[in-house]
């Protein structure tokens, strides 16, 4: 069944097992059968002459640098071909798009497609067997998952060469994908790529992870690790009863689609030379470089490392949470004496609402941690009260800049 397969898919060990199954499969070869059709079909569409240069016997993309062997062109005889673009598979004209990038005498097709290149045979060949872990990421598979794109799986091995391109045209879910780990702040709490926190696990290899190391009993949908993930993205609490992985309220293709980035994220043994030179590394923006050392290495981290940042942004301090649950610590020093009548020190020994629950069941602080969570929130209010001021300067500074003109209407910064 394809979603065994999937499962399968993710699993640790790569491709090259299955050596010894060349032998066999080239004794069933079903190829034939599809060449002698094929010439049929080029001499009805495109004459005889053509039908002639049709190629007989097993036809193959040694793919070098890979060490790798394809044969889908054996009954894919049409790829490379013009003027098929309305033939029946396996002859149809390849979309010329992808091959622009990647020709296939460089690329082979596994590389994009998955599937088993030696093979000849047609199950062996996409791979939906038992023992093959890399199986043709099809029309199917998307269908059986109810997303509308018959590629969309595809864009998972395009990232095992793009991992670390922020923006590639043709993997728009990927793109989009990466745009949420971002913004989200996944790093606040995982590694990714050698960077990030720890409060989670390491998500580098997380493809990598197998099957059975899953705990599918909460799963309504079936058992896979496609659907565990989209599950656990979509509600963690549901999947690890006392996670403090928040909710990230993500949408379902939203959350398909970061589960297919981190499936993606395996290791791989794809050579260098197939590599894109623009991107071998996992490089932030300055601005992601800075907003992560603010996170993990700045005076907030305190609010990291005891995850108040799920609920809480403590903007002064560079910390910002991707659910703004609860409100900004910058001004808690100011805001709790006016709320609540007492000062921040005496909340935190006998928080109210919200905060009882947390800091009774969720978080457990040590009363030198409120000490120096008290005193980190006053620290962080008179940045706040800095920052602000500094503000407030600047803006003025620019609005004094802006000539008076006789023209126009009194300037608005004098309304109450
Ligand atoms: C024995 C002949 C044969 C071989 C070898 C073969 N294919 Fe196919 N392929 C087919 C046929 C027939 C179809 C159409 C029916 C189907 O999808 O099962 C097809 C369909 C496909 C499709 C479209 C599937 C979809 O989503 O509808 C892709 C992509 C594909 N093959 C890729 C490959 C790749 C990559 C290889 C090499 C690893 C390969 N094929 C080897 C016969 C073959
Ligand atoms: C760079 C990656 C890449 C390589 C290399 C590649 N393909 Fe594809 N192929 C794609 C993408 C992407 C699509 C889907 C295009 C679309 O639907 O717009 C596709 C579509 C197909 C289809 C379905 C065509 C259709 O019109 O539905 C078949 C069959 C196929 N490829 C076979 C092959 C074979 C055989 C090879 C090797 C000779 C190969 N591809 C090499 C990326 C690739
Ligand atoms: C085996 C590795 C590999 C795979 C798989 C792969 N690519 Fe590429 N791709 C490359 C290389 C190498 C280049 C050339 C880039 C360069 O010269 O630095 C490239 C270039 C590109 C480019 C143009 C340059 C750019 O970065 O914008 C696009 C777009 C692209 N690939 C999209 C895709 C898509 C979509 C897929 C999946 C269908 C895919 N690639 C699969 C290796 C790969
Ligand atoms: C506040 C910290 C925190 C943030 C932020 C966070 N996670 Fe997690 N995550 C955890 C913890 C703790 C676990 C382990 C418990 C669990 O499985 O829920 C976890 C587990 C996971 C797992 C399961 C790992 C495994 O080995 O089973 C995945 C996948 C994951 N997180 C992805 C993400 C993604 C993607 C994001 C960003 C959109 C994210 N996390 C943001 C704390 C966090
Ligand atoms: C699960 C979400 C959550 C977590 C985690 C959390 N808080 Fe809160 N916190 C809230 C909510 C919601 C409020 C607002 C409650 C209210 O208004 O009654 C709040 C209020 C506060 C207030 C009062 C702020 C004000 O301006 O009134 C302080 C101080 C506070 N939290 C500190 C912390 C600290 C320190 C941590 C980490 C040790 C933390 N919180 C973790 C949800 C959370």
């Amino acid at each position: 069944m394809k979603r065994d397969q999937l499962m399968l898919l993710v699993s640790g060990v790569l491709s090259l097992l299955a050596l010894g199954w060349a032998t066999q499969r080239n004794a069933s070869p079903g190829y034939l059968e599809y060449q002698a059709e094929f010439r049929i079909l080029v001499e009805e569409q495109l004459g005889p002459e053509k039908a002639a240069a049709v190629p007989a016997g097993v036809q193959q993309i040694w793919v070098e640098p890979a060490s790798r062997v394809d044969r889908c062109i054996s009954c894919h005889l049409g790829v490379t071909w013009a003027g098929l673009d309305d033939a029946p598979e396996p002859f149809r004209s390849h979309p010329t798009g992808p091959l622009e990038n990647h020709p296939i005498e460089k690329f082979g097709c596994t590389l994009c497609h998955g599937g088993q290149g030696s093979a000849t045979g047609l199950k062996d060949a996409h791979g939906w067997i038992k023992h093959w872990e890399d199986p043709l990421l099809d029309s199917q598979l998307a269908e059986d998952y109810k997303i509308p794109e018959p590629y969309a799986f595809m864009e998972m091995k395009c990232n095992t060469c793009h991992r670390f391109d922020r923006e590639v045209e043709g993997m728009s879910r990927l793109n989009l994908a990466k745009q949420i780990v971002n913004e989200k702040g996944c790093r606040a709490c995982h590694t990714i790529n050698s960077r990030g926190g720890t409060i989670g696990p390491d998500l580098t290899d997380i493809g990598d992870k197998h099957p059975e190391q899953y705990d599918f009993e909460r799963l309504t949908n079936f058992p896979s690790v496609f659907n565990w993930q989209v599950g656990h993205l979509q509600d963690p609490k549901a999947y690890t009863s006392d996670s403090i992985m928040p909710n990230f309220g993500l949408k379902t293709d939203e959350a398909q689609a970061v589960t297919m980035l981190m499936l993606s994220w395996r290791k791989h043994d794809v050579p260098l030379e197939l590599l894109p030179i623009t991107g071998l590394k996992d490089e932030p923006t300055e601005a992601e470089a800075a907003r992560e050392k603010m996170m993990l290495e700045g005076d907030g981290r305190f609010f990291v490392e005891n995850t108040c940042f799920i609920c809480h942004d403590v903007s002064s301090l560079g910390i910002f949470s991707a659910t703004k649950i609860g409100p900004d610590l910058a001004q808690a020093a100011e805001d709790v004496p006016r709320r609540f009548g007492r000062t921040l020190e005496d909340f935190l020994a006998n928080p109210s609402g919200t905060m009882a629950v947390v800091l009774s069941k969720q978080i457990i602080l040590t009363d030198e941690d409120k000490a120096e969570a008290a005193r980190l929130m006053h620290l962080a209010y008179e940045k706040f009260k800095q920052q602000k001021a500094d503000a407030e300067k600047e803006t003025d500074a620019a609005t004094s800049t802006v000539p008076a003109s006789d023209g126009e209407p009194a300037s608005q910064t004098h309304e109450n």
